[in-house]
């Protein structure tokens, strides 16, 4: 199949050519990804033709705008840029394959279907920034797929794609594939570089970023699966053609992921920039039982979740997002009918971030404890008014208060729901009486 060059707006959605999973049948074997997806040709290109250098491979990426997948949004081509010149310390990378942000399930399917080409992005990756080598960091549940990684990445190093002087040419990088133990802040850039070094997953303090002192204090750079796995795509159609694909501030072909309350729940490949509506009532066919929209949670649960009411117009990126009062975070979209409960929701939620937190700062490891409490006190009826306010007064003593983003992470959703969806917290809760029998509510204490 010819990979498309014509960049696809957002509104023109329905026009759209898959990339990153397009519709070949065994395309996660090598064969199959040589003969009808281009596949390593666009290693082949960057290694073989000068007119590629470390630094045009780093601009055309720049110029794609390109903005991580993992959920944070950073631009890709700066970050490489941030590598410092080679000097006598080993230079890697690290592929962020711990997918762990519930509601997301998006790098698995390019693992899956679709595994050559987030090998052949690292490798290219490693040409723009030197590397000698690569750690794909796999979220250790995902076993199957890591099985059947391993089988395919040793079909790329029997063929010389990947090892010492890929292609005949003087460039040698290696990549190894490592399982995580199953920890939510594994995920984290630097408790993923501590887990790989084989030390307990605590995040470390930035700076120094990763580029200074990453693995091993040698200069590193973590990426997405599905940031790495654009590389290819952008050297063959350039980035000229994936700036200008979906929303101009946030471009590209992006993986949504579409769970809860639909009718075809799935992971979707189109541009950034599609209205959530469309998203919803288009592509994933809708509400079960045609019910009305209680709430979208558009990027994985850490993102502030929006009012059904307020989705109208709001396309997912960053952008109109940010607007709306939320994130795009990793795309994986939440849909909650009419009828969900949100306080039984954030119980859940609440309950994630407590049993996750890794415990090494005090307002997170306590925190994320006190919300979980308060939450299942309210959604088991025994909470009143005041801890609404208590719930936010907790989440102001949380964010920014610790080493890495997992509190702020564990607090937004708490914040948001509470505030957004008050109403179905007031009716769970007592009002607040005085040992004195005073009705406290009416005076909003
Ligand atoms: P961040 O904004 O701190 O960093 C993003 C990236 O930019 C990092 O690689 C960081 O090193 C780099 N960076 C930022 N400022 C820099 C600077 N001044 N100089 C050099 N490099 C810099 O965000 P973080 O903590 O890495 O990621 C948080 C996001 O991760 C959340 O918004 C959430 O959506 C997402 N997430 C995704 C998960 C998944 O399963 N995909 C799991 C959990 C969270």
């Amino acid at each position: 199949m010819e990979l498309t060059n014509g960049a696809t707006k957002a509104g023109d959605w329905r026009n759209y050519e898959r990339v990153l999973l397009p519709p070949i049948r065994n395309l996660h074997k090598l064969e199959v990804y040589e003969n009808e997806a281009n596949g390593y040709n666009r290693l082949r290109d960057v290694l073989e033709n000068d007119d590629w250098t470390p630094e045009s491979v780093t601009n055309e990426v720049k110029a794609s705008n390109l903005r991580g997948r993992g959920g944070a949004g950073f631009p890709t081509g700066l970050k490489w840029s941030f590598m410092p010149d080679p000097d006598d310390r080993p230079r890697y990378l690290a592929c962020n394959a711990d997918e762990s942000e519930p509601g997301t399930f998006k790098d698995r399917q390019i693992m899956e279907y679709n595994p050559h080409l987030m090998f052949e992005g690292i490798l290219i990756a490693g040409y723009a920034m030197q590397l000698d080598a690569c750690y794909v960091y796999i979220r250790g549940e995902y076993a199957d797929w890591i099985r059947h990684m391993e089988a395919q990445l040793q079909k790329a190093y029997d063929k010389g794609y990947v090892g010492d002087n890929i292609m005949g040419t003087d460039f040698s990088m290696d990549i190894v594939l490592h399982k995580g133990a199953g920890a939510y802040i594994c995920g984290e850039e630097t408790s993923l570089m501590e887990s790989l070094e084989g030390k307990r997953g605590y995040p470390r303090y930035k700076p120094p970023f990763p580029a200074q002192k990453g693995l091993w204090a040698s200069p590193t750079t973590i990426n997405n699966v599905e940031t790495l796995a654009h590389a290819p795509l952008i050297i063959e159609n350039g980035g000229e053609w994936f700036a200008n694909t979906g929303a101009e501030a946030h471009p590209g072909p992006i993986l949504y992921g579409i769970s809860g309350h639909v009718n075809r729940p799935g992971v979707y490949e189109y541009p950034t920039g599609m209205l959530i509506t469309d998203l919803i009532d288009e592509v994933a066919q809708g509400v079960i039982d045609d019910k009305g929209i209680k709430a979208v949670v558009p990027g994985g649960c850490s993102v502030p979740p929006l009012r059904g009411d307020g989705i109208d117009g709001v396309t997912m990126d960053s952008e109109s997002l940010q607007e709306a009062g939320s994130m795009l975070g990793t795309g994986g979209m939440l849909i909650l009918d009419e009828d969900t409960d949100m306080v039984s929701y954030l119980r859940r939620v609440t309950h994630f971030y407590q049993h996750e937190s890794c415990g090494q700062c005090t307002p997170c490891r306590e925190g994320t404890g006190w919300l979980e409490r308060i939450v299942t006190r309210i959604d088991e009826g025994e909470g009143n008014m005041r801890d609404l306010d208590l719930l936010l007064d907790l989440c102001d003593q949380m964010e920014g208060r610790t080493i890495c983003a997992f509190a702020d992470a564990a607090a937004w959703p708490v914040r948001n729901t509470v505030k957004r969806f008050r109403e179905d917290f007031e009716a769970k809760c007592k009002p607040s009486v005085h040992p004195t029998g005073a009705d406290l509510s009416a005076a909003g204490a």
